[in-house]
């Protein structure tokens, strides 16, 4: 079955219609890469499935259920998808360990020990063992995201959302956060995922979709979208963006 399943998604800000018509779907333990210029879509895209956008027409079922229907309970839907976004929105006031086990305590009730145990052992696992009782600014960039990638898995989302993750960080810092959304892939989360780094989609998507126009122009495997790909559109925009 299909964990994310977009139908004739629609987004208008003003007179700007930003989503004109996205179909989509992400399967289980699958990897999608949206990739597309600055100003296609790609981060609205993520939003409407947050339930940040609510979208202006067309359904978004998360394993089946319309979470587009008004009626949803926006924050039981919010806790079953894991999100991390460009910027670190790490609780600077927080140490790590509390910043990674606020929402499984507080959203799903998971009790205080077996969050702390669950986030130590991913901590450990993910290189930051000796972090969990720093506070945030005590990490490099690399390692805050990392941080927010753990809370993101804590509570075994049914969907990453990963929104141009490494896009503000130094460039000797973006290895090790890709290292980890490998890992992750390995371990068979699914996963939406933005981002300007191309070599990075094209060796860890499963599929690609190049956002045009407000909708997938042109969806396919990494060898499909970089090796032959199909529209002048995209032609032009890989030749733009890997000539940088
Ligand atoms: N909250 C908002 N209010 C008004 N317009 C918005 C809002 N969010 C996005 N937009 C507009 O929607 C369009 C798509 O923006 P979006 O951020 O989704 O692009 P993107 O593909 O993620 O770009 P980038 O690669 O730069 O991250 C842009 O024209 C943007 O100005
Ligand atoms: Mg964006």
């Amino acid at each position: 079955m299909s964990v994310l399943e977009l139908h004739g998604v629609h987004k208008l800000f003003g007179d700007n219609h930003v989503l004109k018509g996205v179909d989509l779907d992400v399967d289980e333990h699958e990897v999608v890469v949206v990739i597309g210029a600055s100003g296609s879509g790609k981060s609205t895209l993520m939003r409407t499935i947050n339930l940040i956008e609510r979208v202006d027409d067309g359904r978004i079922l998360l394993s089946g259920d319309d979470i587009t229907d008004p009626a949803v309970d926006v924050d039981k839907v919010r806790a079953r998808i894991g999100v991390v976004f460009q910027h670190f929105n790490l609780f600077p006031h927080m140490r790590v360990i509390d910043n990674v086990t606020l929402a499984a305590r507080k959203v799903h009730g998971t009790p205080a020990d077996v969050a702390r145990d669950r986030a130590v052992g991913l901590l450990e696992k993910f290189g930051l063992g000796e972090k969990v009782e720093d506070y945030p600014d005590r990490l490099s960039g690399g390692q805050q995201q990392r941080v927010a990638i753990v809370r993101a898995i804590l509570t075994d989302p049914e969907l990453l959302l990963l929104d141009e993750i490494t896009s503000a960080l130094d460039p000797m810092l973006v290895g090790e956060v890709l290292d980890l959304v490998r890992d992750l892939k390995a371990q068979g989360s699914t996963m939406l995922m933005a981002t300007h780094e191309m070599s990075f989609a094209r060796s860890v998507a499963d599929r690609i979709v190049f956002m045009h126009g407000g909708r997938p122009l042109e969806v396919g495997t990494p060898e499909q979208i970089f090796g032959d790909p199909q529209h002048p559109e995209t032609r032009e925009f890989l030749a733009r963006i890997t000539h940088r």
